[in-house]
């Protein structure tokens, strides 16, 4: 149990976190401890209205970060999620959002968290949804978790562009191969003893399988995984700050007007832990 006061948001993923101020984020030694832990069970957490600043978010997410690891981690940058692409030269990538993804699923080893604060907000769209691959996991009978623990799975950037872009030009797909694809396996056992299904956006195919068998595998996992009474949905108000576990959940963007002013101002916490 934490010892933050939360209060459950969806039923397998998400809780409020009660009772924080803004100036505790810094001074109050216990609560980055607190977070992480609450982070673990609830696999999303909300701040409301809290109106950080830049220099808030980094230093807290530094100290989430350096939370349980022996070396103290770099401070993080803060990245713009935004469509307009003066404000974020990569903008068009960032339709990517809008499938049900895990960030960084072709590196060694994925972001352990991901802190959004809102600056600016759609006047339609432009919720964040959540869904628990924890609990996509368990929910799947004991035959089932024996035969998809033996599956690996290949992860590539054309995978999750192709879903907002599917007629690339030449161009955008040797862009889209410079990052190389990865593979990992299909069920992550994690360091804590929880498994949980590495699926969505950048899941091309399954290694071995014949394509559309593993297509239709991968695409009834995220349907299951993602059914809407498995989803917290948040609906932004300006100010709010969300942290996701982004080994146990993925998450995806409502759609939103590209001209609108949206503005997430982002952090990532560095993970430790290989998917094995
Ligand atoms: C991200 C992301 C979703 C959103 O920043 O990694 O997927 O709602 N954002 O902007
Ligand atoms: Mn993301």
């Amino acid at each position: 149990m934490s010892t933050l006061a939360t209060k459950r948001l969806g039923t397998n993923v998400g809780a409020e976190v009660l009772g924080v101020e803004v100036d505790q984020l810094l001074a109050d030694d216990a609560l980055p401890a607190a977070c992480m832990e609450a982070l673990e069970e609830h696999g999303a957490l909300v701040f409301r209205e809290l109106h950080i600043d830049d220099e808030t978010q980094i230093a807290f997410s530094k100290k989430l970060d350096d939370v349980g690891k022996p070396e103290p981690a770099e401070p993080p940058k803060i990245y713009l999620v935004t469509l307009d692409p003066k404000k974020n030269p990569s903008a068009e990538y960032l339709k990517g959002t809008f499938a049900w993804h895990l960030d960084g699923a072709q590196d060694d080893v994925p972001t352990k968290a991901t802190m959004l604060s809102a600056h600016a907000i759609a006047a339609i769209g432009g919720d964040t949804e959540f869904a628990s691959t924890y609990a996509a996991f368990d929910d799947l009978t004991d035959e089932a978790k024996e035969r998809l623990g033996r599956l690996r799975i290949l992860h590539t950037f054309e995978a999750s562009q192709r879903l907002v872009n599917p007629d690339p030009s030449p161009e955008e797909l040797a862009r889209w191969h410079e990052k190389p694809d990865k593979e990992h396996p299909l069920v992550w056992r994690h360091r804590s003893g929880r498994r949980s299904l590495v699926i969505g956006a950048s899941a091309s195919h399954v290694v071995g399988m014949d394509m559309d068998e593993g297509r239709a595998l991968l695409d009834d996992l995220l349907v299951r995984a993602t059914a809407q009474d498995r989803v917290y949905r948040h609906e932004w108000t300006v100010g709010d700050m969300v942290i996701w576990d982004n080994t146990g959940v993925l998450h995806r963007a409502c759609p939103y007007d590209p001209n609108s002013s949206r503005e997430m101002h982002r952090t990532t916490m560095s993970g430790d832990e290989p998917i094995q």
